[in-house]
């Protein structure tokens, strides 16, 4: 299989991957609603910690919960498959995961679909936005622009995508000839229906996940492993592996 989708790459000009949080597991970043590794929906309720609503009923909550995501990320490390695909020049990255750690690893080109934990914006539509140090959070503050609340750059359940990132995703999921799907359990909409907008534009599907997803039919090949093992196996030449 793997030399299958070895082949598939070799072949194809325009790759772009999109990953979701079975990237950064092995980073040590938990995943959302994966079974498996207790997944952190399971243990918070999604709607008090990430929803415009949590946020209005309890600011101080949301923003010592994102204080906490955001130190852990900090502490983080990029795993193998952030790094193999930093080595892959011209590939695009579309990416659910709020965190930084595809900058880190040195990729270049980066579409973040949900916004990034590494930025605060305003609450408000003054459009103030600045970036935050991950590894000393600063509390909840307000705005110095308004005085409305600053609240993490990422969106929040019943949000709308930054429509800048999306139409970039849509247009570059669909001119792609090879989408490689990492660590998504293609649950969440709309950003799992890029997967059907490049198959339907003719891109062959890779999908690397450690189990099935609700992708696992639209797969040209389907590889069941852990991101940081397969992604490189993929991705580099075996002549360049020490
Ligand atoms: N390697 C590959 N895949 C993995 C690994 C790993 N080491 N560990 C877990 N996975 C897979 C799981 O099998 C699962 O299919 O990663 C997937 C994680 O799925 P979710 O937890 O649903 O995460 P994601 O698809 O990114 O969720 C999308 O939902 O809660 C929102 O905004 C949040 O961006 C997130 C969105």
């Amino acid at each position: 299989m793997i030399e299958q989708a070895r082949r598939i790459i070799a072949q194809a000009g325009r790759v772009v991957s999109f990953s979701g949080a079975g990237l950064s597991a092995e980073s040590g970043i938990p995943t959302f609603r994966d079974a498996q590794t207790g997944g952190l929906w399971e243990k918070h309720d999604p709607m008090r910690l990430a929803s415009p609503q949590g946020f209005a009923a309890d600011p101080q909550l949301v923003s010592e919960w994102y204080a906490h995501r955001r130190r852990a990320i900090a502490e983080a490390q990029p795993n193998g498959a952030h790094l193999a695909l930093s080595r892959r020049s011209n590939m695009i990255h579309v990416t659910q995961n709020v965190d930084d750690l595809l900058h880190r690893a040195g990729t270049e080109h980066v579409i973040q679909l949900h916004g990034t934990i590494a930025h605060d914006r305003c609450n408000g539509d003054c459009g103030f936005r600045e970036a935050v140090d991950m590894t000393d959070p600063p509390a909840l503050r307000s705005c110095p622009q308004c005085g409305d609340q600053l609240r993490p750059a990422v969106v929040w359940f019943g949000e709308a995508l930054p429509s800048d990132a999306w139409e970039e995703a849509e247009r570059v999921c669909s001119e792609c000839e090879v989408l490689l799907v990492i660590g998504t359990s293609a649950a969440v909409y709309p950003a799992a229906g890029l997967i059907g907008l490049a198959k339907s534009a003719g891109a062959k599907i890779i999908i690397v996940n450690t189990q099935s997803s609700d992708a696992s039919s639209l797969a040209d090949v389907e590889l069941l492993g852990k991101a940081s093992e397969v992604v490189p196996a993929l991705l580099d030449d075996p002549s360049t592996i020490s």
